[in-house]
């Protein structure tokens, strides 16, 4: 005999104990599923006839929905305990290391131009441009380079037309500044120049510094102390110069100066000189009032000695493991 009271007492008591939602379904399998009691009597009532059949059916209706409910509640309880167990047991360790994120850095000869522009805005020198593709006679004419000097050949220059031709040097901005402004003249230029040059120390794109100072009593002494102080405040004290005397059509007492490298050998860093009068003149500065000292560097050239860089190549390959040495 299907005791109502009794399966519904007894499944409760079931559910009450279910710890997990597996035991729970279990449960529901047990008391309403296809081989229980439950589905027995719902068949048996089947054949039952019509006025008691449905008078039996409700009551079983009642009770399934009774129990379903209890099963949901208790489905919540648990899910609840689950919840609250995985807060109390997940321990939050803030001493763990974060995730790296990978940030980007300045590329070598950033670094060295953005030191240079530094050292010499402290001296007062003022940061100026000029233009890559220049004419002949800012690169060339005006610079007291003469119609045939190989310099101007085709083997070494790279001409656009017969006037313009990419710059092969920025002393042509030296020519740009004294044409705009009258001296005191303090500057500075960095920027890219071209020539037909390309092997483990050469290439045709390339960097340079011009420094101009323009005005009354500028000397020879005056150059050294600007260079011999920038390139050791560059390289470190312990850097060991050498002075020679050297050759430029732009200038007069003209010189050039090397670093000795770890490799214990002489490396030509710039070059440097009192600017010629016929420079002075070709801009209308009176020579007799003022003279003006100059020098130009290969931004490459100590890029490399700074940090000991065997090949040129490097700067262009864009390959990490090069450039993030240098964050
Ligand atoms: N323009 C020269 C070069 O490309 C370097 C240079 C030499 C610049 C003497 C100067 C200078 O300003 O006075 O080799």
């Amino acid at each position: 005999m299907f005791d109502i009271k009794k399966f519904l007492y007894k499944s409760i008591n079931d559910i009450n104990l279910s710890q997990t939602v597996k035991d729970l379904n279990l449960v529901k399998s047990k008391y309403l599923g296809k081989k229980s009691l439950f589905k027995q009597e719902f068949f048996k009532i089947k054949r039952l006839e019509n006025n008691l059949k449905k008078n039996k059916l409700d009551c079983l209706n009642k009770l399934k929905l009774k129990i379903l409910q209890k099963i949901n509640l208790h489905k919540k309880k648990l899910e609840k305990i689950l919840i609250l167990d995985k807060i109390c047991k997940d321990k939050l360790d803030i001493s763990l290391p974060g995730r790296f994120v990978q940030n980007g850095g300045l590329h070598p000869l950033t670094i060295t131009t953005n030191y240079i522009k530094n050292y010499f805005s402290r001296l007062g020198f003022k940061f100026v441009d000029g233009p890559e593709i220049e004419d002949a006679y800012h690169n060339f004419d005006a610079l007291n380079i003469s119609n045939n000097h190989p310099a101007r050949d085709t083997n070494d220059t790279f001409w656009l037309n017969a006037n313009l031709l990419l710059r092969t040097q920025t002393s042509g901005v030296q020519i740009r500044e004294m044409k705009k402004h009258n001296p005191p003249i303090r500057i500075i230029s960095i920027g890219k120049v071209y020539r037909r040059d390309s092997d483990k120390t050469h290439t045709p794109m390339f960097h340079q510094l011009e420094v101009l100072v323009v005005d009354i009593g500028i000397n020879f002494s005056n150059l050294k102390w600007i260079i011999y102080n920038f390139l050791h405040d560059f390289f470190g004290k312990a850097i060991k110069l050498r002075f020679r005397t050297s050759y430029f059509p732009f200038t007069t007492i003209s010189g050039e100066v090397d670093v000795l490298n770890e490799f214990n050998k002489w490396i030509e860093v710039l070059g440097c000189g009192i600017v010629h009068p016929k420079v002075l003149s070709n801009v209308n500065i009176d020579s007799n009032i003022y003279s003006g000292i100059a020098f130009g560097i290969g931004i490459e050239r100590i890029t490399m000695l700074r940090y000991g860089i065997s090949d040129l190549k490097y700067f262009f390959e864009n390959d990490l493991h090069f450039l993030t040495q240098f964050k």
